[in-house]
């Protein structure tokens, strides 16, 4: 018996990294499995991989009207979402006086506004019960230098994960965050530094991890799945930080 058996998720950003591992976690515990990515390659390459009980659909976080339809397309494939993993975004760094306004734009419109209007649009179909995770940054709590509109963007979102706590408590919705330290996916691939500054990048992270190494996607997923199934069922508006003991070092 599975800890999900019966029940539908929903896993934004579910192609790749923290997203897909969660997927195939879910999967494993019985859940029903439906992932958005904005790569229409990518999303049909992972529902593939990800196999029996997943299915997915492009839709970009970034774009308004995309998040707008998330309604109308996940209800051609389930007619609620018991679990709904708000997870995808990117990790656009820059230095403060160096963030152009796209920069700042497209950390914020993925990361909290595409976040945001998900969750709303999404809310009518979530259950008694239902489970609401959002992925912020352990970030939000530390200041790390080229980070201010990526840790702004996941700070709001942490805000939001209060707010909607108390909001839809008397539903019986639980809303929680997991906020990952430096987890090895492919978010690193994409922030545009070449090799060599990535590979200088991650040495100095690791050697500040109390426990010494980076986080596995899997590590994160496993919480999610805690947030996600009945064990956590006293949990709202809270924060589980995997990160490896990051967070509680100067
Ligand atoms: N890895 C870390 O160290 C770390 C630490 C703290 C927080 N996080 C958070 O964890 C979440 C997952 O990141 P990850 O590390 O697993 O990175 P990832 O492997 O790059 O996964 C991010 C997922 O989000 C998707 N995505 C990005 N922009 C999107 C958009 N506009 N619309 C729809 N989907 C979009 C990506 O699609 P593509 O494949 O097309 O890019 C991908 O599927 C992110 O919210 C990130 O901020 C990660």
């Amino acid at each position: 018996m599975g800890k999900l058996n019966g029940k539908v998720a929903v896993i934004t950003g579910g192609n790749s990294g923290i997203g897909f591992a969660t997927a195939q976690l879910f999967l494993k515990e019985g859940a029903r499995v439906i992932i958005t990515g904005r790569r229409d390659d990518a999303v049909r390459e992972a529902v593939r991989n990800l196999g029996e009980g997943a299915s997915g659909f492009v839709s970009d976080a970034g774009n308004m009207a995309d998040v707008n339809q998330l309604d109308r397309e996940v209800a051609k494939l389930a007619p609620k979402v018991d679990i709904l993993f708000v997870n995808a975004g990117v990790g656009l760094f820059a230095p403060f006086e160096g963030t152009s306004e796209e920069l700042f734009n497209a950390n914020m419109d993925i990361n909290f506004r595409g976040a945001y209007f998900t969750v709303q649009k999404l809310l009518p179909v979530i259950p008694e019960g239902g489970s609401i995770i959002l992925n912020t940054t352990i970030l939000v709590h530390s200041g790390l230098a080229n980070t201010s509109a990526y840790s702004a963007s996941k700070g709001a979102l942490l805000s939001l994960n209060k707010t909607l706590a108390i909001e839809l408590a008397d539903r019986k919705i639980r809303v929680n965050s997991v906020s990952p330290g430096p987890i090895a996916t492919p978010i690193y691939s994409k922030m545009g530094m070449d090799e060599a500054a990535l590979n200088a990048f991650a040495a100095d992270v690791q050697a500040k991890i109390p426990l010494q190494r980076f986080g596995q996607s899997e590590d994160v997923a496993q919480a999610a799945l805690f947030l996600a199934s009945e064990e956590s069922g006293f949990l709202t508006g809270s924060e589980i930080p995997v990160d490896g003991g990051k967070a509680i070092t100067f």
